[in-house]
């Protein structure tokens, strides 16, 4: 990993190196326990491995003279447009990456074109995020993710921030009725934040000391009628994250969701359940089109995104790789970690003679061993 001192996408340094060479770097930097905090999974981590090792076990199968000249990567969700079908999932405490937090993080995304997720347990508030994201590109689209509060007066009050701080979209998070276990974080002791950092978004809310700080809540109460309550405080276009049954995804449909993200929240809630990947066909079997469908879980590289794309994607989230080029290089991390992704899924669609994502079809992906 190097840096050369040249303009980054965003401004800054341009930085080198590869996912794996970020992720070492950030190694080496960051407190132990905040590293393992990233890098852990539920469990025995079987998902968290099976995540990225369920990609490998695809192949993808290319379409050749398709007399394709250009290429367009956007793609349009509801709650904006994304000049590369990559987006940045939410992952928390970004300031135990970097100084700079989400702020580096949100002005990263925006110079690529794409949406942060930002996660309500980020160590800046909200609305900073969004202003730092406005800072680069003012039509900047940030979204914001939440888990249903049990008490609907909070979660009220988080949906009014996202929405005055000008966020496009909502993603709420379902697959966390309880609070996954982690050995790493266990081993290393590693419970509270560090002196100076806190849940921003979670400060002042009802029920809470006022100046202070509330947990974030996660309750196996909440149901469909949270996620019908929350719909009708909002006209922003509410995305449900961690679905994996088919089943889900359609009563998200009929329950308005404006989509649905195929997530195991990178294997760090049950670890039982499949990879991403492997879930992702089935929800869009059953959405069939009516929603577009995100998947995140295990996405390290172009050839990942293109064969999410494939099996019906429309776009992928990245959630780990984002706070390794955080940790190693802030903003300009970031960018580049952005910018392999870009790069990466632009050469791969070449070589499947796609000029655009839709060009990316089902009959593209093969089992690995296999041939058709
Ligand atoms: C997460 N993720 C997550 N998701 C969410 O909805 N709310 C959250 O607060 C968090 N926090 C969080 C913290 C950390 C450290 C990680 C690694 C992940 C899950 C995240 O949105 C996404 O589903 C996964 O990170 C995707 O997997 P990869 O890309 O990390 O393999």
């Amino acid at each position: 990993l190097s840096t050369n001192g040249g303009p980054g996408v965003s401004g800054g340094p341009t930085v080198h190196g590869d996912l794996a060479e970020l992720r070492e770097r950030a190694r080496a930097v960051l407190d132990p326990a905040h590293y393992d905090y990233y890098a852990g999974g539920v469990g025995d981590e079987v998902v968290l491995g099976e995540n990225e090792a369920a990609f490998r076990r695809l192949a993808l199968l290319p379409r050749v003279l398709r007399g394709r000249a250009t290429r367009d990567l956007a793609v349009d969700l509801p709650g904006g447009r994304l000049a590369l079908p990559v987006l940045v999932a939410p992952t928390a405490f970004h300031r135990l990456a970097h100084p700079d937090g989400e702020l580096a993080t949100a002005r990263a995304a925006a110079a690529a074109g794409t949406v942060l997720v930002s996660g309500v347990a980020s160590t800046v508030a909200i609305a900073e995020v969004v202003a730092a994201a406005r800072e680069v590109d003012a039509g900047a689209a940030v979204w914001f993710q939440l888990y249903p509060h049990p008490e609907h007066d909070v979660t009220a009050c988080l949906v009014r921030r996202a929405e005055r701080a000008g966020c496009t979209a909502l993603v709420v998070t379902a697959d966390s009725p309880v609070f996954g276990r982690h050995r790493r974080d266990a081993e290393h002791g590693f419970h509270d934040l560090p002196e100076g950092l806190a849940a921003e978004n979670m400060r002042d809310l009802p029920g809470g000391p006022p100046g202070g700080t509330r947990d974030i809540a996660m309750s196996p109460a909440v149901s469909w009628a949270d996620l019908d309550r929350l719909r009708a405080l909002t006209s922003l276009p509410v995305w449900l994250k961690g679905v994996l049954h088919p089943r889900d995804a359609v009563l998200a449909v009929e329950h308005g969701a404006a989509g649905v993200v195929v997530s195991n929240h990178g294997g760090r809630q049950c670890d039982l359940v499949p990879a991403a990947v492997d879930a992702l066909p089935a929800v869009v079997e059953a959405v069939a089109g009516r929603v577009p469908v995100l998947l995140d879980g295990g996405v390290r590289g172009g050839g990942d995104v293109a064969v999410a794309l494939a099996l019906g994607a429309a776009a992928v989230g990245v959630g780990r790789p984002v706070l390794w080029g955080l940790a190693a290089a802030g903003e300009a991390g970031v960018a580049r970690v952005l910018d392999l992704l870009r790069d990466e899924f632009d050469h791969v669609l070449a070589l499947c003679g796609g000029r655009d994502p839709a060009d990316l079809t089902r009959d593209l992906v093969v089992p690995r061993g296999t041939g058709v």
